[in-house]
């Protein structure tokens, strides 16, 4: 999942990693929890989209970062915030420098974030050869969000509880949605905006999540009414530039659409690459920032 390379040059040694984004199949939202956050069952699979990470030490005792996005070049980034829990948690006392290369759309629903400090828990723990246990490396990811545990794995998974509770499941991914397209329309959301507009007539009993678990194990393709996600409904009612979005790809040939995550990022299934690529330069005419991607 994660192809680390450290490169040795005269001054320092650098470890690059790499961040996968996300899609999810399934976000079954199954209530309101007294901790304020949504129990949910939701399928999640790791898409050939990525941030580059590289980290490289410093003579002091801080965390440096230097992002391609001037935004997210803050000391509350999920990447400072992973360093920190790192040090904290074995007593490192040296400094590094985070160059965080991102590529992965923010605010988008594509897990960016979560996956960037997931990967420098992993690989600062690898680069320094500190031993924590899964278990432990588990609950600091979980302590910096209810994704972050998720792209410990990667893959595809079955994600519950809050989201933290990640049971891997066989790799097996349906011909019939082999590429991916994806549809990051022009406005970012934040996740507990969109959560907080849900209510209780959007909640599940997880049946979607488990039609797909159990389809995907028989390998077969599971049926796109179970292809649900609880937020889904609820971000094209509120962001017309996400529903605007959403009849574009379908107007432009697209069978299948849904929204990753809590949005506003669309994507769209496609059998083959061909068809993937054409609706993605009819979409990419019409000035949509659109990628092809596909599972890994
Ligand atoms: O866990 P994370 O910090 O990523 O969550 C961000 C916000 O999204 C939470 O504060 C909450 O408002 C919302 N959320 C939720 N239920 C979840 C996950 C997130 O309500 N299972």
């Amino acid at each position: 999942m994660h192809n680390d390379a450290t490169m040795n040059t005269k001054q320092q040694t650098a470890y690059f990693t790499r961040a996968y984004a996300k899609i999810n199949l399934t976000l079954d939202v199954l209530g309101k929890r007294p901790d304020g956050y949504h129990e949910l069952a939701t399928v999640m699979q790791a898409i050939d989209l990525s941030d580059t990470i590289c980290l490289t030490e410093t003579g002091d005792d801080q965390i440096h970062l230097t992002c391609t996005q001037e935004v997210l070049n803050t000391p509350g980034n999920l990447v400072v915030r992973a360093a920190d829990v790192v040090r904290r948690r074995v007593g490192w006392r040296g400094g590094v420098h985070i160059e965080l290369d991102k590529r992965i759309p923010f605010a988008a629903g594509l897990g960016g974030g979560s996956s960037d400090a997931a990967a420098v828990l992993m690989a600062l723990q690898r680069w320094q050869g500190f031993t924590l246990a899964p278990a432990e490396l588990l609950e600091m990811a979980a302590s910096l969000g209810s994704d972050v545990p998720f792209f410990l794995h990667g893959g595809l998974a079955l994600c519950e509880g809050r989201g933290e509770r990640v049971t891997p499941l066989v790799p097996y991914w349906p011909a019939s949605m082999r590429w991916l397209l994806l549809l990051k329309p022009a406005i970012g959301l934040s996740t507990p905006a969109v959560f907080r507009l849900v209510t209780p007539v959007d909640y599940t009993d997880g049946s979607h999540s488990r039609a797909v678990c159990d389809a995907l194990a028989s390998m077969c393709p599971p049926d796109p009414v179970h292809l649900h996600n609880s937020l889904e409904h609820i971000v094209l009612e509120n962001y017309p530039d996400v529903a605007l979005a959403y009849e574009a790809m379908r107007q432009a040939g697209a069978p299948i659409v849904r929204l990753c995550g809590s949005g506003p990022t669309l994507y769209a299934p496609f059998a083959e690459l061909s068809l993937a690529q054409h609706t993605c330069d009819a979409l990419q005419a019409q000035g949509f920032e659109v990628y092809v991607t596909r599972p890994v």
